[in-house]
């Protein structure tokens, strides 16, 4: 059981929820690549792969279980006795193996899915944890499409799948449907009202399709969840998963919530690199934190708040996530405090007079140009105040 029950443990499924985005296929030497760096990243969990569902997720999971040593290394099943055979023979070189078996509970995908009863997949549920725990002393249950589940029938099947014996139960939001609130009275339910629910820890694993699947991460720990399951970026089925570094750095930014991760924050801006060249998986300019507008300042006034006191516009250092620095983005719309910054960056000291001349010039180039270079300062400064310098 949890020793600190503030820590919040972090899964990372890059590798296999995020690995089945169209296009992003890895080998298994680029899947060791990025587990030895999520293991240096300090993440309590690698999902490595399915590994019944081809023989390069199969032999991915057994060659990341050689190379990794601290985290947990875990297989996804679907809950029937061969994938689960199979995971288990998969998992045979892992320090501290998981098998990670589940089915749907949802009606939706109780009768359109399965075709079959509540109480049958009740009954499937229960047989998969058991089976799997003759593996393993570590197996993890999701319901999949919780986020649509009834919730009494929802904490029916959690508290059949802890007395069968599973250490973690992910309440899956399969299709990214809930509302913050929602999840969160969902988790809170859970905690309430399942008798044995603190013999397990309960996951988040949200997915993105309206945008929300970090805040319903936020909201699942804010109602007693300890486990978050994410990606490196952000990446996953259709709009994505929960993002790692996002949850990492709420968690870090926002102390009065008293929870905290074993992450290196330093790593983050490294990993979403290798994350994004490997996976040719480019990352939006405005991503939050790995964005490489992330710490970009470009308005005229941001970016004299900015020059006056970081703070001003800045909650994250960007040392902290090991990004390069923040930038002043010369634009049409920055102002003089951001052009005399520059222009004394490149050693150009100019009085008050000198700096409206150039920031007249300024405005007409960057008018006409899109993003101002230092070239182009020092050519203006050639150009319009040579002679008045000199
Ligand atoms: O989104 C989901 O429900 C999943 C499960 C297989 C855990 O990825
Ligand atoms: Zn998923």
């Amino acid at each position: 059981m949890l020793h600190d029950p503030n820590r919040v443990h972090i899964f990372d499924t890059t590798l296999r929820d995020g690995e089945q985005v169209p296009g992003c296929q890895l080998s298994t030497p680029q899947k060791v690549e990025i587990a030895k760096s999520l293991e240096l990243l300090g993440v309590d969990v690698i999902e490595a792969g399915f590994p019944v569902s081809s023989p390069g997720d199969f032999n991915s999971v057994i060659e990341l279980s050689k190379a990794v040593n601290d985290p947990i290394i875990c297989a996804l099943t679907r809950a029937n006795k061969n994938d689960i055979d199979v995971a288990a023979d998969a998992l045979r070189y892992a320090k501290r193996p998981r098998i990670h078996t589940g089915i749907g509970a949802s009606d939706m995908h109780i009768k359109t899915k399965f075709n079959s009863t509540r109480e049958e997949i009740l009954e499937r549920a229960v047989e998969a944890v058991k089976y799997a725990k003759k593996y393993v002393e570590d197996v993890e249950f999701y319901a999949e499409d919780a986020g649509r589940a009834d919730i009494e029938y929802l904490a029916k099947m959690v508290e059949a799948v802890i007395a069968a014996g599973a250490t973690v139960v992910n309440i899956p939001d399969t299709n990214g449907y809930c509302l913050p609130d929602q999840y969160g009275s969902k988790i809170l339910f859970l905690k309430e009202n399942v008798k044995n629910i603190d013999q397990a820890i309960i996951s988040c694993h949200c997915h993105n399709d309206l945008g929300l699947a970090t805040a319903n991460s936020i909201a699942g720990l804010q109602n007693g969840a300890r486990q978050v399951e994410c990606t490196i970026n952000g990446i996953g089925e259709r709009a994505g998963n929960t993002s790692m570094e996002e949850v990492v750095m709420i968690l870090k930014t926002h102390k009065t919530l008293g929870l905290h991760t074993n992450i290196n924050t330093q790593g983050i801006y490294e990993i979403s690199h290798q994350v994004r060249n490997l996976m040719n998986m480019p990352v939006q300019p405005n991503k939050a934190i790995v964005g490489a507008n992330a710490f970009a300042h470009s308005s005229g006034i941001h970016q004299d708040g900015f020059l006056k006191n970081r703070e001003n516009y800045e909650i994250i250092k960007p040392s902290d996530v090991g990004f390069p620095d923040a930038t002043i983005v010369l634009t049409a719309r920055s102002g003089r405090h951001a052009l005399k910054h520059h222009l004394d960056r490149l050693g150009h000291h100019l009085d008050k007079d000198n700096l409206a001349i150039a920031y007249t010039a300024f405005l007409d180039l960057a008018d006409s140009k899109q993003g101002i270079n230092d070239d182009d300062l020092n050519q203006l400064v050639a150009l319009h105040l040579a002679t008045k310098l000199s």
